[in-house]
């Protein structure tokens, strides 16, 4: 089913969480919402399962005015993180749960339960896990359980709030391939949220960015690297070096950089920020750059080289080793970018890229 959420705004106290969330996913869509701890994206959930309600705002589901009705209502499959299975309960009976408590009318009868909690099994592909209980499943099982509680009650919407953000690496992988292919058989419209970048990307088809209530962008994973749309995305992918610039004929100046590489933007001239990538620098000896090589360190495969520019400017840039120039201590380097986002100071590139005052928190509630 459809979901079209339309200006969402929510706070807690005086804590905006909510900033006007305009956002769409397309029936039977996988979207991954990214963004960091206390951006919004658990709010967003709770709010959409019928947990929280907003100030205001709009959230319909299959043309279905849901702030309406009541979270029992909505056929939710709701997994978090830390999902309590009932301990005491094998994995059969987990899965089952869900189909033994709904009103008595759409209650399926015994016979027809276990045979939908057999199907579940093999298709999750945990058939031999079914007479375990949960203290004799290793992490990853369990949220494979959880997953297919969810999934027993055939959800309208699934809502999985960082499934996987207690697992090891490698188990997380191969959790992201098994819930692709379990979404491409069944279909469900599903929200997947993450802090992972790596996880969002692999996973969903469309990424959306979250930051300080507010979605700064949706996109590709290479329209959000190549592209980011505001600072905030720029330095949520990994662009940790930020040069004040010059803009002259939509080209970035400064002191020791060359920016013929970059593409002209059509941006208007004045101050602006340089977000270069710091895996797409390149540096050539300038005796006149103002950036000092202070140290260089080897990380195998990459050479760092720690830069000390006018006042108190420092940047790191990762050269791969082996076609790295050879240059000395102390050498004066210009850099050259060959990617990389530019931001004017004159014009925010979205309405969201506008600083807001946001009292910062660190912990993840859920
Ligand atoms: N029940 C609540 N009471 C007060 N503040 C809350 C509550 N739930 C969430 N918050 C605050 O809302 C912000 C967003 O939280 P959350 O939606 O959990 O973000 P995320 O899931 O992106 O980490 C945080 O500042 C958090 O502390
Ligand atoms: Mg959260």
């Amino acid at each position: 089913m459809s979901i079209s959420i339309r200006g969402m705004t929510k706070s807690f106290g005086t804590t905006s969480v909510l900033r006007g969330v305009d956002l769409t996913v397309g029936d039977g869509e996988l979207v991954a919402l990214l963004g960091p701890s206390g951006s919004g994206k658990t709010t967003l959930l709770k709010i959409i399962a019928g947990l929280e309600w907003p100030e205001a705002g709009e959230l319909t589901v299959a043309g279905t005015d849901w702030l309406a009705l009541p979270a029992q209502a909505r056929r939710i499959g709701f997994v978090f993180q830390h999902y309590a299975l009932f301990p005491h309960m094998t994995v059969r009976d987990n899965l089952a749960f869900g189909l033994t408590v709904g009103p008595r009318k759409q209650r399926p009868d015994a016979a027809k339960i276990a045979e939908t909690v057999d199907n579940l099994l093999n298709f999750l592909q945990i058939p031999h896990l079914a007479d375990r209980f949960p203290a004799q499943l290793s992490g990853g099982q369990r949220q494979r359980v959880a997953l297919g509680r969810a999934l027993a009650i055939e959800p309208s919407v699934l809502l999985l709030d960082e499934p996987f953000g207690a697992l090891d690496a490698s188990i997380r992988r191969d959790l992201r391939r098994w819930l692709r292919e379990v979404h491409d058989q069944t279909g469900s419209t599903t929200i997947f949220v993450t802090h992972d970048q790596e996880e969002a990307f692999e996973l969903a088809d469309r990424v959306v960015v979250m930051g300080d209530g507010r979605i700064e962008q949706i996109g590709s994973a290479d329209q959000i690297h190549d592209h980011p749309a505001s600072p905030f995305v720029a330095r949520f992918m990994g662009a940790v070096i930020e040069l004040p610039v010059t803009l002259r004929a939509g080209r970035a100046e400064a002191p020791g950089l060359d920016a013929s590489a970059l593409d002209r933007r059509a941006l208007p001239d004045g101050p602006a920020t340089l977000f270069p990538r710091p895996d797409a620098i390149t540096v050539q000896p300038d005796p006149a750059s103002p950036w000092r090589l202070a140290a260089k360190t080897s990380t195998g495969a990459l050479i760092r080289l720690d830069l000390h520019g006018s006042g108190d400017a420092r940047i790191s840039i990762d050269l791969p080793r082996y076609t790295a120039p050879p240059v000395e201590i102390g050498t004066h380097l210009r850099l050259r970018p060959l990617a990389g986002a530019i931001f004017s100071a004159a014009r925010p590139a979205t309405a969201a890229a506008a600083p807001t005052p946001l009292s910062p928190i660190k912990e993840n509630r859920l």
